[in-house]
C-alpha cells in the first residue's frame, strides 16, 4: 500500500485522538502541527501518546512529527486535517498556505466542517488548482480530558461519518477523498452531495446560544446574577432556553427549505436538531417528548458543564464566560452565518436574530466572524459555491 502522509493541524482533543487512531494503521505517516510546547516536548522525550477507549482499553502511538513549524508539518502531506475551532481556522490556513505542496493533489479539510469551511478555504487558498477542499459534518468521536502529549479520552463514536467537498471539486477528487478517508476511518464514510448539508445541519451554534440566552438573557432567571455553583449545560437546561432552541431549530429548517427550493438542491439529509439528537442517542434519552426533556434526560449529556468562570472582584460564585467557544466559535462563526444566509433570501429568522444580537452585545462585539469570508455575491456565484 502507498504511504499516506497525514498532517493534523491543532494539537487539542480532536487532534490528539485522530492522530493516535491513524497511527494504528499500516503505512500512515502522521505529523501534528501544534503551538503547545508541552506536546512538542513530550514527543521529543519519546513519550507515547495514549487514547483511553470507552471499553477501558488503551491505544498507544508515536507520531512521526510533532512541530510548531508549519512547513515541516504540511510540506509533503497528502491530506491536511484542521482540528482547530472555527475562529482559529483562518490563521491556521494562512500559516500553512505557503508550505503546501503544488506537485500533487492535497486534500484540505476541517473536522468538523461547520461554519462554512468551504468558503473560508476557498477565500484563503485562491489559485491552488491542486487543493481539494472538504469537511466532515461532525467529529468522528467525542474527545475529552486531554493531557497534552500524553493521553486523551475517547467518547462515543458516530456510526456514519458524513463528508462533503467544496462544490467546485470534480468527481475524481471526491472519489479519491472517499478512498483516503475510508482508509483512515473504515467503511463508515458517506459522501454528501453538497457542502451546505454540513453548513445547515443544526448543532452547537443554536444549542449553546439558546441555552445561554435562556439562562442569562434579558428574560432569564439568572439575568445579571451570579451562579452559586457551576451548572450543567443540558441536565439543568432552562425551559426558556429549550423554547428558544426549538424556535431557532424551526427557523433553521425554514432556511434550509428556502435554500433547497431556490437553489434547486436536495437538502433532505438536513434534519431538525430534535430529530438529529433522538436518532443519535436513541435509548440514552429517557424522555423524548419535548426539546426540554430530550436535553435534560439524555444520559450522554450528563455532567457536561456550561462554560463558567469565577465572578470578578472576589465575589463568590460563577458567571458565563464571555471568551468561551460558545461565543467566539458558535455565535461569531455559526449564528452570524445563519442570519446572513437568511438575509440573502429575505427570510426572517427573528428568534435567531434576537439571540445573536444579545450574544454579540454580551461578548462586547465581534472581533472576527464568518462574514470575513462568506462570499459577498452568494447565492449568485460563478464558482458554483452555492
Ligand atoms: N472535543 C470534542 O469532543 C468535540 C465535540 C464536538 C465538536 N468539537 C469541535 O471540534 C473542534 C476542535 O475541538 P477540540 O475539542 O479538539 O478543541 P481543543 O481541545 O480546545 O483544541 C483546539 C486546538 O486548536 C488550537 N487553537 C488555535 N487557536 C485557538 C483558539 N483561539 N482557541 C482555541 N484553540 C485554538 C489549539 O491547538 P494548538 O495549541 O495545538 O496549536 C488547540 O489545542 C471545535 O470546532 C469543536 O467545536 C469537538
Amino acid at each position: 500500500m502507498n504511504l499516506l502522509k497525514v498532517a493534523i493541524c491543532g494539537g487539542g482533543r480532536t487532534g490528539h485522538l485522530n492522530a493516535i487512531l491513524f497511527k494504528q494503521l499500516p503505512d500512515v505517516q502522521v505529523s501534528l502541527h501544534t503551538h503547545n510546547q508541552e506536546v512538542i516536548e513530550q514527543h521529543a522525550r519519546q513519550t507515547p501518546m495514549q487514547a483511553l477507549l470507552p471499553d477501558g482499553s488503551t491505544l498507544s502511538a508515536r507520531l512521526d512529527r510533532v512541530t510548531s513549524d508549519a512547513r515541516a508539518a504540511v510540506e509533503d502531506a497528502d491530506i491536511v486535517i484542521i482540528t482547530v475551532p472555527a475562529h482559529a481556522r483562518s490563521q491556521t490556513l494562512k500559516d500553512i498556505a505557503p508550505h503546501l505542496t503544488t506537485s500533487k493533489p492535497v486534500f484540505i479539510g476541517a473536522i468538523p466542517g461547520f461554519c462554512g469551511f468551504d468558503w473560508l478555504a476557498e477565500a484563503t487558498l485562491p489559485d491552488r488548482p491542486n487543493v481539494v477542499i472538504w469537511g466532515m459534518k461532525d467529529v468522528p468521536h467525542t474527545a475529552f480530558e486531554l493531557t497534552p502529549g500524553r493521553s486523551i479520552k475517547m467518547g462515543g463514536g458516530k456510526s456514519q461519518l458524513y463528508v462533503a467537498t467544496h462544490a467546485r471539486e470534480p468527481q475524481t477528487a471526491r472519489r479519491q477523498l472517499e478512498k483516503t478517508l475510508t482508509r483512515l476511518y473504515g467503511p463508515c464514510v458517506t459522501m454528501l452531495d453538497h457542502f451546505l448539508e454540513i453548513t445547515l445541519t443544526p448543532g452547537n451554534p443554536i444549542m449553546h446560544s439558546s441555552v445561554i440566552y435562556g439562562l442569562i438573557g434579558p428574560y432569564g432567571q439568572w439575568h445579571r446574577k451570579i451562579f452559586p455553583q457551576r451548572m450543567c449545560w443540558w441536565t439543568e437546561c432552562p425551559e426558556l432556553g429549550a423554547y428558544f432552541l426549538e424556535r431557532m431549530d424551526q427557523e433553521s429548517q425554514q432556511l434550509c427549505a428556502v435554500i433547497s427550493q431556490r437553489l434547486g438542491i436536495d437538502l433532505s439529509s438536513v434534519k431538525s436538531l430534535k430529530q438529529e439528537i433522538v436518532e443519535a442517542y436513541g435509548e440514552q434519552i429517557r424522555d423524548q417528548s419535548s426539546m426540554l426533556s430530550i436535553l435534560r434526560t439524555n444520559q450522554a449529556y450528563n455532567d457536561i458543564l456550561a462554560p463558567m468562570v469565577p465572578a470578578a472582584d472576589n465575589r463568590a460564585g460563577y458567571v458565563i464566560e464571555r471568551e468561551s467557544r460558545a461565543f467566539n466559535e458558535d455565535v461569531a462563526y455559526g449564528l452570524v452565518l445563519l442570519v446572513e444566509m437568511a438575509k440573502r433570501f429575505d427570510l426572517k429568522v427573528p428568534y435567531i436574530e434576537e439571540v445573536l444580537q444579545w450574544s454579540v452585545a454580551y461578548m462586547d462585539g465581534l472581533r472576527g466572524s464568518a462574514l470575513d469570508y462568506f462570499p459577498r455575491q452568494w447565492p449568485h456565484t460563478t464558482s458554483a459555491a452555492a
